[in-house]
């Protein structure tokens, strides 16, 4: 029997992410939407249509929202309806998600794009392919806090390519550090950002970007501890800016490395990286984690972020450094609201119910 699914933040740019992974899916029924006041109340086909000009907010190039949703009713957040649901995708931005989280994740397993329970000790923060058995201290959660279910958190978006490349590098070679500087796509912010900001421009600052970059990527390379995850020590320095692109994160990295690689040896590391994950086949796994390209030209936003549905990392102008020790500097691709959120948060899943922790 199919896993039903609830949606939250299902209009916005990560929910709707979910939900296009979610059409049609062989485990996973979409069974209940939700957002804010402001949509409540309405069918999710009125809910994302303006009610005067008809124009439809739907964020997800090369799709349609999925008819299981469109008559959907949108529930209030904070009052959903959880009998029969299964598992909860939260996509709604940090002040809700930290109020909202704990009420879902007290009955049903809840995964989370948002930001507040990220750093909990007991949150385990997953990127497929990387550290889902993180996802074992979910057991301590469940014991500390009383719950049924459990909150399992999404990376933010930028540390989610970065974290995919270094894990490679990390298991080949050992990583003793990253300098990294981004230029993030625009749907990365949301549906909030001003066109008149971000047209034929770079904003040289997010608040809190790079100290989220910087702690999260030490969690997420850490390990299993007891009822806790050991974070990985390594130092990254980050300048985190927003670039006038659609979707899409390009990220420039210089790393450290504990011993010498060659660049063949790293295009190996890249390649060969998250195979036995994809040959699991859950549904919205990437063939490949990490896409390499030889063409000096690539990786770029537009032609490389929806490669395997905007699964995959795209790396490329791969180039030994010599200013860090053992350096190697690549630029990498990632898009930023699919693996980076709502289509990585269904493979969560897919894995979650795979390995025995939903249904
Ligand atoms: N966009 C990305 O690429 C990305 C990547 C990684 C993580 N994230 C995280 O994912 C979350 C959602 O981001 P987004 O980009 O999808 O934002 P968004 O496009 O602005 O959408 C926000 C969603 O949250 C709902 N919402 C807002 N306030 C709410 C409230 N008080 N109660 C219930 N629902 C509420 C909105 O509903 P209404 O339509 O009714 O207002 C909408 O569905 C954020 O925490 C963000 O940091 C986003």
């Amino acid at each position: 029997m199919k896993i039903q699914a609830a949606v939250v933040g299902a209009t916005g740019i990560a929910g709707q992410q979910v939900l296009a992974a979610l059409d049609k899916h062989p485990d996973f029924e979409i069974a209940a939407l939700a957002a804010s006041e402001r949509s409540a109340g309405k069918s999710y086909a009125a809910a994302i249509t303006d009610e005067q000009s008809g124009i439809r907010r739907w964020y997800v190039p090369g799709s349609e929202p999925p008819e299981a949703a469109l008559k959907l009713p949108v529930q209030e957040a904070k009052s959903m309806r959880l009998d029969g649901i299964g598992v909860v995708f939260a996509a709604v931005e940090s002040e809700a998600a930290r109020e909202l989280e704990p009420i879902y994740a007290a009955r049903v397993p809840t995964i989370s794009t948002a930001r507040p329970y990220r750093m909990e000790a007991d949150v385990p923060l997953l990127i497929p392919g990387v550290n889902l058995d993180h996802v074992a201290i979910v057991n301590e959660q469940r014991r500390r806090r009383g719950w049924k279910g459990f909150i399992a958190t999404l990376p933010n978006c930028t540390a989610t390519g970065l974290a995919i490349t270094l894990k490679a590098l990390d298991l080949r070679f050992g990583v003793d550090c990253a300098i990294v500087t981004t230029m993030q796509g625009i749907s990365g912010a949301g549906r909030d950002l001003a066109a008149l900001d971000i047209v034929e421009n770079i904003i040289p600052f997010i608040p809190r970007e790079e100290e989220r970059l910087t702690i999260e990527t030490r969690k997420i390379l850490g390990r299993v501890g007891d009822g806790q995850i050991d974070e990985l020590p390594v130092r990254v320095s980050a300048t985190c800016t927003r670039a006038g692109v659609l979707n899409g994160h390009t990220e420039a990295a210089t790393v450290g490395l504990k011993r010498a690689a060659s660049i063949e040896q790293v295009i190996e590391a890249f390649e060969s990286f998250g195979r036995e994950f994809s040959a699991i086949g859950l549904p919205n796994a990437p063939r490949r984690m990490i896409t390499v390209h030889r063409d000096p030209m690539r990786p770029q936003p537009r032609l490389d972020r929806d490669a395997e549905n905007g699964m995959t990392t795209s790396v490329g102008r791969i180039r030994l450094d010599e200013v860090v020790p053992n350096g190697v500097k690549y630029l990498l691709v990632t898009h930023n609201a699919a693996m980076g959120a709502g289509r990585g948060a269904v493979l969560v899943a897919e894995y979650l119910r795979h390995a025995g922790y939903l249904g």
